[in-house]
């Protein structure tokens, strides 16, 4: 007698087997029809990843954070359109961008299966109506306008000296700076200061307390198992701390993010946390309270969905993108060289930081901004957008509308019919006579109606931090190679190789 036999003759087995194979031939069924018959079989792409997303869950969970490559490799095989998964269709063509991330007039919704994969289902980030997004969005837009971002120019120029004395600390000592963590500190002291009033305070603490980005980055690798399986995060929120340690980790990290996230918030609405009297800008949390939003717009999980959004994009981003710039600006001393002769030139006195205007006026500095915006790539993760009411058109290929459809800044930055030798730092072609057409396709920070709400903010922190950094120290890398920064992980915040030590910087000499 078979195995399969034997279970049948028992009752208990046979309701077993028989679930086992009605639940097989669904799946195979179902495959098939994904493969063969579902609307998206037209496209090009892997009958295995048609089929089922456990193709995904393979490259994004076991092999962490790997999708990404995997789609670029599916394009090298297939072609600029590509199906990725049962439902979702991948483009790279920079000349498409303009056409899925688009202004407010043509709607762009988010993909449901996707849209909520950091477990903040009503922060504008997840929101997968373009309509509530656009209402969500609204009471936090004006914070982030170039007007607000002035009123808050005195504390990132505040923050920014705490950086350097805490940099001649290590000057003197001969230590090497970890820039990574250096740059988290920066950006995170100066977004929990805009949001709550009082920064975290990383920049004073020990080695710019190490262990946050890589919390950070963790909490954010969360991500990719909560897409696919979000009911593991419930389970793991439900077992006790200890064992859920052990288990996820990266998941654990997640809650404890946005439990601190959320404290801070309950003691702004309670009235318990007070900006100093002398603060001459307005923080996002006390104005949101004191306004005259409905209730609705203030519910516990809106407002901690919102802080986790604001707290993450607006310290994992910019520290990646200092990082990087720092590596390529060093790394080539060419570079470096004609940096210094500017700055040395609108900074004659490096005790006094120029108005932002004037900074943005630079010529080289500018070209070394955008091409560090290249290089740094912003997220490497596919943005996907579904257009509810409208089909798309790419070649002869006809995208239904309400069919997710994405594409990855990487992909668009690395073309090399846009930006020839894609992978080398050059700063120089973004002052060529065709530099203007070449910002076209430069989308680190997305575009369209979800693109990001920081950009300000992140381009003022920018360019006040290497116009300081590369103006009044001589640095030299150390024990840093083009590994460290190149990303690796795709974490929907990127990462560098796990091992990698980070960016790591002695600091030789101050001009004062
Ligand atoms: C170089 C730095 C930065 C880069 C490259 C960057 C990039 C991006 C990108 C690509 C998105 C779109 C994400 C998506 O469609 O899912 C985004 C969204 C967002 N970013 Fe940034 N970001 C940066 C800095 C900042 C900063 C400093 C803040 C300040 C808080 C910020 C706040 C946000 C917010 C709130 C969103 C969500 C917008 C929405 O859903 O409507 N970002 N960012």
């Amino acid at each position: 007698m078979t195995f399969l036999a034997q279970m049948a003759s028992f009752p208990v087995g046979s309701a077993l087997v028989q679930s086992l194979i009605l639940y097989t031939l669904y799946g195979i069924g179902l495959a098939l029809y994904r493969i063969w018959f579902s609307p998206l079989s037209k496209f090009p792409g892997p009958k295995l990843a048609a089929a089922t997303l456990w193709y995904e869950f393979y490259f994004d969970v076991i092999k962490r954070g790997r999708f990404a490559w995997e789609i670029k490799r599916l394009h090298e095989v297939y072609g600029p359109i590509v199906r990725i998964n049962p439902f979702e269709i991948h483009i790279a063509d920079p000349d498409f961008y303009d056409e899925i991330y688009t202004g407010n007039k043509r709607k762009r919704n988010l993909f449901e299966w996707s849209a909520d994969q950091f477990a903040i289902p009503e922060s504008m980030l997840s929101t997968v109506s373009h309509d509530l997004h656009r209402r969500r969005r609204a009471p936090i837009a004006p914070f982030f306008t170039q007007h607000s971002i002035r009123r808050f120019d005195p504390v990132i120029r505040s923050k920014l000296d705490i950086l350097c004395s805490r940099l001649e600390e290590y000057m003197h000592s001969g230590q090497p700076v970890n820039m990574d963590s250096a740059y988290a500190a920066l950006t995170t002291d100066i977004i929990t200061e805009y949001c709550f009033g009082v920064s975290y305070g990383y920049l004073e603490q020990e080695g710019f307390n190490p262990e946050w980005l890589p919390t950070m980055l963790s909490a954010s690798e969360s991500s990719l198992l909560h897409k696919q399986i979000p009911w593991i995060t419930t389970l793991i929120r439900s077992i006790p701390n200890a064992v859920a340690l052990k288990l996820k980790p990266e998941i654990v990290n997640l809650f404890q993010f946005q439990a601190g996230v959320y404290a801070t918030i309950k003691k702004i609405r309670a009235g318990e946390l007070e900006p100093s009297p002398d603060n001459e800008h307005p923080t996002i949390f006390h104005s949101l309270f004191a306004s005259d939003l409905p209730a609705s717009d203030l519910t516990p999980g809106r407002l901690m969905g919102e802080g986790q959004t604001v707290v993450a994009a607006g310290t994992l981003t910019t520290a990646h993108y200092l990082k990087t710039t720092t590596y390529y600006i060093l790394a080539n001393p060419e570079v470096l060289r004609k940096l210094k002769a500017e700055l040395e030139v609108a900074m004659p006195k490096v005790s006094t930081l120029p108005a932002l205007r004037d900074l943005e006026d630079l010529p080289y500095l500018s070209a070394v901004v955008n091409e560090g915006f290249r290089t740094s790539h912003g997220v490497i993760a596919r943005l996907t957008r579904v257009a509810p009411d409208e089909d798309l058109h790419f070649y002869q290929y006809v995208i239904t509308a309400g069919t997710p459809v994405g594409m990855s800044s990487w992909l668009n930055h690395l073309d090399p019919t846009v930006f020839h030798d894609p992978d080398k730092f050059i700063p120089e072609r973004w002052l060529e006579p065709d530099a203007d057409r070449l910002k076209k396709y430069l989308v680190n920070f997305a575009k369209g109606t979800r693109m990001c709400l920081g950009k300000d903010l992140a381009k003022t922190e920018i360019v006040y931090t290497l116009a300081l950094l590369f103006r009044k120290y001589e640095m030299e890398l150390f024990k840093t190679d083009q590994s460290d920064v190149d990303i690796a992980h795709d974490f929907f915040n990127p990462s560098a190789r796990l091992d990698s030590k980070g960016v790591r910087v002695i600091i030789k000499k101050s001009i004062v």
